[in-house]
């Protein structure tokens, strides 16, 4: 159990540089291993305090230990993924990043440090290892404030290396390059695998500041990845490319403010480079992880990476409605290819783990490494159809989605996926580039006039009825601390609030 003691722990960083001898085991062909692909850890230690990021009410921490949609990841909640994924005895494991809370800059900065401390100690008990094996990325909310990169964030990587020096998530060798810019690779030992782990908020639209439209590589990081896969494929290594923010599109962008440019995660400059430097090195590169949506999905661009599937990896935070899931992949030791993705979904009703769908049988028995085939799933998805070995078509891909979570926060209209919702969804899990995805759906320009309608302003004007309601009972409630509600009530209390937060158009939401 992690105390909000543990956060007065001062950490000192007692670096040991052990000289490890570094031999490359000859892979043994066909052999696999067991990976741990987790994302979005968003720990919150003051889950259920004053201080919490949204769940300040003491009430939540004594109904819901583990956490409850809308919040971000309890002490307890964290404790519990990192067990759950330990009973399986990974070999290796990645992170997509956003390792802390949201808003971490409502916090003393003291906290930032202390905080990444538990995460990054919890982390480190997934592999059992002596030398750094849990491959990771920094995410957007891991710089504070989010999305920020300027000189005091060049101090915030050097604090953030050191922490994960010290818990043998990084090496100082790996340390010296990614405090320069947020990014680093790892050359396996256990595997002919590099690991090219990119800080992808220089190439977000929402970095802060905004970067000067002449800036053509921040940070030098479109060369570094360029030179890094070279000398991967001159050493014979396939690469696994890590980063949080994913390419392509930001679905939750367009269902709230309409499909236009302006949805795509990346600047497009960044983005056409990036495109362009892994196709020179496709035949090497196995495939690409990444978080920061909080939703289980893919993309399967035949055109652009028709050799390299794109899995998105869903959150162990349940903040945006979604249950608390990861993944556990097989990997082929020789090609880096992933065999098999398993869903491992937490139920925030019943407190437990369960098996959700393992995606190359659901598929009906595919290769997830084969890029046609994926990319053929996500059409027979979109055109409402399922798939005819398994039967498993949209809704149950949907369940995958959000983990079985409230879709409301998403989709908007009763939570349902419609037309567009589709169009933009799955035309999103087939294609990277802009021009590509709206040429993969007409229905889009319908949702683009949709945004201004008189049903949209009504709707606005509502949620902000709404929130009030709810601001009006959460000062009832408060008043009435004192005694003890009944759970039903405190049920409904905490419902209003998270409708007050999920469905306003106005609130946008930070991944
Ligand atoms: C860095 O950016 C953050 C966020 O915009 C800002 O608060 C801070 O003052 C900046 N620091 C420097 C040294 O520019
Ligand atoms: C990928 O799947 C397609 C469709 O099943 C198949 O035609 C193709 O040969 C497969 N590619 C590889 C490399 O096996």
């Amino acid at each position: 159990m992690v105390h909000s003691m543990t956060l007065s722990v001062s950490f000192t960083y007692i670096i040991v540089v052990a000289a490890i001898s570094v031999t490359i085991p000859t892979p043994v062909v066909g052999q696999s291993y067991t990976a741990v692909l987790m994302s979005d850890l968003h720990y919150d230690p003051y889950y259920g305090t004053g201080k919490a990021y949204i769940c300040s009410d003491q009430s939540v921490q004594r109904l819901y230990p583990y956490g409850i949609a809308g919040c971000d990841t309890s002490p307890s909640l964290l404790a519990s993924a990192i067990a759950d994924a330990v009973t399986l005895a990974p070999t290796v494991a990645f992170v997509g990043g956003d390792w802390l809370r949201h808003q971490m800059d409502e916090l003393p900065s003291s906290d930032i440090d202390s905080t990444l401390g538990v995460v990054a100690a919890e982390v480190n008990k997934l592999v059992d290892s002596t030398t750094p094996i849990v491959n990771w990325a920094l995410g957007n909310d891991d710089l504070v404030p989010e999305y920020s990169f300027n000189i005091s964030a060049l101090l915030q990587l050097r604090d953030f290396g050191n922490v994960m020096v010290s818990n043998n998530l990084i090496t100082t060798a790996e340390k010296a390059t990614f405090e320069d810019c947020g990014h680093f690779f790892r050359d396996m030992t256990i595997m002919k695998i590099r690991i090219i782990s990119l800080n992808t908020i220089l190439w977000s639209t929402k970095i802060v500041p905004s970067l000067d439209p002449t800036v053509a590589d921040p940070c030098g990081q479109l060369a570094f990845l360029q030179s890094s896969l070279a000398d991967a494929v001159t050493a014979g290594r396939k690469v696994i490319i890590l980063g949080h923010i994913p390419p392509g599109l930001d679905v939750h962008g367009v269902m709230t403010d309409g499909f236009s440019q302006k949805q795509m995660f990346w600047a497009s400059r960044f983005q056409t480079s990036f495109v362009s430097i892994v196709q020179q090195f496709a035949s090497s590169v196995t495939f690409m992880m990444f978080g920061h949506t909080h939703m289980l999905s893919f993309i399967a661009d035949t055109s652009t990476f028709p050799t390299i599937p794109i899995f998105i990896v869903p959150s162990i935070s349940p903040v945006y409605s979604n249950n608390p899931s990861y993944l556990i992949a097989t990997i082929d030791s020789v090609t880096g290819n992933v065999q098999r993705l398993r869903h491992r979904v937490f139920s925030l009703k019943d407190s437990s783990w369960a098996n959700y769908a393992e995606l190359a049988t659901s598929f009906g028995g595919i290769d997830l490494w084969n890029v046609t085939e994926l990319a053929h799933v996500a059409s027979t998805f979109q055109h409402d159809g399922a798939i005819a070995s398994t039967g498993f078509g949209k809704a149950d891909f949907l369940t995958e989605y959000s983990s079985n979570g409230n879709l409301q926060s998403l989709f908007l209209s009763g939570g349902k996926c419609d037309g567009v919702c589709a169009s933009v969804l799955f035309c999103s899990m087939k294609h990277v580039n802009f021009a590509d995805i709206q040429e993969c759906s007409t229905l889009l320009d319908e949702k683009t006039s949709r945004e201004t309608s008189p049903a949209t302003i009504l709707f606005t004007v509502l949620s902000v009825l709404v929130f009030f309601v709810g601001l009006g009972m959460m000062v009832h409630r408060r008043s009435e601390l004192s005694t003890t509600p009944p759970v039903g009530r405190e049920s409904a209390i905490l419902s209003a609030t998270y409708i007050m937060r999920t469905t306003s158009p106005v609130r946008k939401r930070h991944q």
